[in-house]
């Protein structure tokens, strides 16, 4: 059982992340062009528990590592006392947790429905009290429930036994019956995590893929894991495991009690919107962004949500293609989309995208759009942001069919194209982000290190 711990996350002294700072703008000035590491992990080891504030709540796939969003916060030059923060590809939330233990407002944006969720449960301050008292009659509820409806059947029960099916069936109605909305989102979160959890997804990797115990010799070690994990969740009491799960959430969101409650503001919208007129952020409003926008052909979140997004009934199978269809970085055209060859308006991404048309005409036109969605989101960026405000890009490179394709080198191309001015630029190594698969390994990535570019407006 996760014991909620009473002192607050520790913050990056101002001091020392402006001296830092100063030494990055130093080096960059004198190696000009030259990739200048830098290991954030070992340069605030303060930020890296594994139990800080709501970061390890619910997994999300290719999370930003938390040290640059609190670092950034903590930099005077980058966000002076009361700075404003947007992170307009916000995922999980990762930004946004910062903010609240920094002390800052922020907005954050997702296309994700799970991300959104996930990004305001993890920053919204809910007092344990009311959140047990919840769970106590959300379980009395569901054991009382008969014949649920169980929403997205069809796809659901490739993933479940039929008894946790209907048992995940029963809490998500109770769950819908809380009246405190913040309460709620906590106890769907929650939902969300054990449906992972007894499902008969594979849980090592995490865009599911069902156990398959006979694909494996007799003697291999991964069939007799295999074959014993399906019997357990055969067994498993759902609701009792809902209990569990929701007592460490409640635990985790502990956590977030005496922090100054700042507003943070989560909107299920398209930051390729991000410039219209009714976009959910004014323009001129903030002082900081810091985000890892989708990576180019590595990025599997619709996938990856999948039966979380089914289960708790926040899309149909038709809302999953919609979704797809406004993902960034997405990997499915239908052949005559790519029949004609686009360009992006960058001349050296369009000479390798040329290139590879040949080889992989699906990979191009992959590229092609990836460059001009980011387009449109970076008009939002820049126009979002106040004069002199910063913006802290997170972004990796590819392989195009083989060839390195430098993705950040276009993403800066795309922000100078708006104004913005690059003030930094260091690269960080990527330890585990579970965004490899042999797949990208031989078309799109390997993604080994990530670009931390420092924009001004
Ligand atoms: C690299 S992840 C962000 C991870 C996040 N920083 C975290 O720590 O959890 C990129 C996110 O961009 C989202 N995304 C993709 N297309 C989008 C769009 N058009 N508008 C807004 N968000 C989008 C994906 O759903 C995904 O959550």
């Amino acid at each position: 059982m996760l014991a909620p711990t009473s002192s607050a996350p520790v913050r990056i002294d101002a001091g020392r992340a402006s001296e830092v700072y100063h030494q990055l703008l130093a080096k960059f000035h004198e190696q000009g062009d030259d990739p200048m590491t830098v290991d954030f992990r070992s340069l605030f080891p303060e930020v890296a528990s594994t139990e800080r504030a709501t970061h390890n709540l619910h997994p999300y796939p290719a999370k930003m590592l938390r040290h640059i969003p609190s670092f950034s916060l903590a930099v005077p030059e980058l966000a002076g006392p009361g700075a404003r923060v947007l992170d307009p590809f916000c995922g999980s939330g990762t930004t946004l947790v910062e903010a609240l233990v920094a002390g800052n407002p922020a907005v954050g944006l997702d296309v994700n429905p799970l991300a959104t969720l996930l990004a305001k449960v993890k920053s919204t301050p809910v007092s344990p009290r009311r959140a047990h008292a919840a769970l106590a009659s959300v379980v009395a509820m569901a054991r009382q429930l008969r014949r649920p409806r169980v929403p997205n059947r069809d796809r659901l029960r490739y993933w479940f036994h039929p008894r946790v099916l209907t048992d995940l069936a029963r809490l998500r109605i109770a769950v819908e019956d809380v009246g405190d909305p913040d309460v709620r989102d906590l106890l769907k979160a929650s939902l969300s995590l054990l449906a992972r959890q007894v499902s008969l997804a594979d849980p090592r990797v995490s865009v599911p893929v069902r156990l398959r115990p006979e694909r494996y010799p007799e003697d291999h070690r991964l069939r007799a894991a295999m074959s014993r994990r399906l019997a357990q969740l055969g067994r498993l009491d759902v609701l009792l495991d809902f209990e569990r799960a929701t007592r460490e959430t409640i635990a985790r969101i502990g956590r977030l009690e005496g922090l100054r409650a700042e507003p943070i503001a989560v909107y299920c919208a398209d930051a390729r919107e991000l410039a219209a007129a009714d976009a959910p952020v004014e323009p001129a409003t903030i002082d900081l962004i810091v985000t890892s926008p989708p990576y180019l052909g590595a990025q599997k979140y619709i996938r990856a949500s999948s039966l979380n997004l089914f289960a708790l009934d926040l899309v149909d199978a038709e809302g999953a293609g919609e979704l797809l269809g406004r993902s960034v970085g997405r990997e499915f055209f239908r052949r005559d989309e790519y029949a004609e060859a686009q360009t992006t308006g960058i001349h050296e991404a369009d000479a390798l995208i040329e290139e590879s048309r040949c080889t992989n005409p699906l990979r191009a036109h992959l590229a092609t759009t990836y460059l001009r969605e980011m387009r449109s989101a970076f008009a939002g960026i820049a126009t979002r942001l106040k004069p002199g405000g910063a913006f802290v890009l997170v972004a990796g490179d590819n392989q195009l069919c083989d060839v390195p394709f430098p993705t950040s080198r276009f993403l800066e191309a795309l922000a100078h194209e708006r104004g913005l001015r690059t003030e930094l630029r260091v690269v960080d190594a990527i330890r585990s982000r579970g965004l490899m698969t042999r797949r990208n390994h031989s078309s799109a990535s390997p993604i080994a290190h990530e670009h931390v570019v420092v924009f001004r407006r």
